[in-house]
């Protein structure tokens, strides 16, 4: 079975089996299925956050569980349950609709709710976890449905429980989130949104805006995966002892960074562009020209391999300049 249209790099490999599922008890029947026969298995959501090198020799199961429920708490407060199956975006867009604020910053993200929790989306000065308050899980060798407070999720900068002790033992089934209805926390501190809102004219930004904003400043930088095949950032920003960074600002005077505690964050998109990588293509693969961040299928034809074996290139120049290990973002498959 091709994965070719459902991870966003759009590589070529395949599965030897696929489930599609579409309720709990479809879900549980094909866990049952891969376990009774002893096959490996894959939870898929969006595919936004995957790169296959290889083809999977077991059971993929797509997650497509949909829904969207709501529980007034009181005239500011909503909680919003989204299933797993939900597109990232369309839920963003549900919420603005109906003028719930707190997840306008994470429009255009790729991928589905489902999948938001495994790596803390964030973007924009936002996380998922500023308005994350639990999600149900289905342990997968009980197969019974278990809950996850915000607490328990232990989220940290592109972190949770879900990537390190929780990996490969739970499938999230929903989320749900507290938003606001009323008296929205407008969120623009971030200079690239300061400067949206201003070329589009707005002075006091509605959560409508702040969205409009957002999705102006990625389309303008991050290619879509529609056309060219990637899944956005392809390494984490990467945080180094003050230390060794008032070192670095010696030999390289320009070179950004973001203190936080006793560690500062540097943009890895300025890592690799000085480097000389933005836009550079090596076969199939390249580093998008206007994000050297975000490694992109130039031709649609590159493999997984070739990919991790650009990045890896990333990888080792980034080290040898700055003397700083780039971490990759993206699941390696
Ligand atoms: N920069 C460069 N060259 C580049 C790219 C960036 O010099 O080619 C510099 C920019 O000048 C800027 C800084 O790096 O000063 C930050 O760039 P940007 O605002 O584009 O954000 P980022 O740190 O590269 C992170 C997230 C993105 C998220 C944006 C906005 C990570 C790994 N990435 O990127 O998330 O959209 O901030 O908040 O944290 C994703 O995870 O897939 C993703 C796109």
């Amino acid at each position: 079975y091709s994965l070719k249209n459902l991870n966003t790099f759009g590589v070529d490999v395949s599965a030897k089996y696929f489930a599609e599922v579409k309720d709990i008890n479809d879900l549980k029947y094909a866990i049952e299925f891969a376990k009774i026969n002893h096959f490996e298995m894959l939870f898929l959501g969006g595919g936004s956050n995957v790169l296959f090198t290889k083809d999977f020799g077991g059971l993929v199961i797509k997650l497509d569980l949909k829904g969207i429920t709501e529980e007034i708490i009181d005239e500011n407060t909503v909680l919003v349950t989204a299933q797993a199956g939900e597109n990232w975006h369309q839920f963003v867009q549900y919420c603005l609709n109906k003028n719930y604020g707190g997840l306008e910053n994470l429009s255009l993200i790729p991928g589905n709710v489902g999948t938001s929790p495994m790596q803390n989306i964030g973007a924009y000065g936002v996380e998922i976890k500023d308005r994350f308050v639990s999600c149900k899980v289905l342990n997968l060798e009980t197969l019974e449905i278990e809950n996850f407070t915000n607490e328990e999720c232990k989220f940290g900068y592109r972190e949770s429980v879900f990537k390190r002790e929780g990996k490969g033992k739970y499938v999230i089934l929903e989320v749900t989130f507290k938003l606001s209805r009323k008296n929205h926390q407008i969120k623009t501190e971030y200079g690239a949104i300061k400067t949206e809102l201003e070329k589009l004219g707005v002075e006091n930004p509605t959560i409508q805006d702040v969205s409009h904003a957002v999705i102006n400043i990625r389309q303008s930088k991050l290619p879509d995966p529609k056309v060219t095949g990637n899944a956005g950032s392809f390494f984490k920003n990467p945080s180094i002892p003050l230390v060794q960074f008032n070192d670095l600002t010696q030999k390289f005077e320009h070179i950004p960074g973001y203190p936080n505690g006793d560690l500062v964050k540097i943009p890895a998109g300025w890592l690799i562009e000085q480097c000389g990588w933005k836009g550079k293509q090596i076969g199939n693969v390249a580093s998008h020209k206007l994000q050297a961040l975000v490694i992109v299928n130039a031709t649609g034809e590159a493999s997984g391999e070739e990919i991790f074996d650009f990045s890896t290139l990333i990888i080792d120049s980034v080290k040898e300049k700055f003397g700083i290990e780039l971490e990759r973002e993206v699941n390696i498959l």
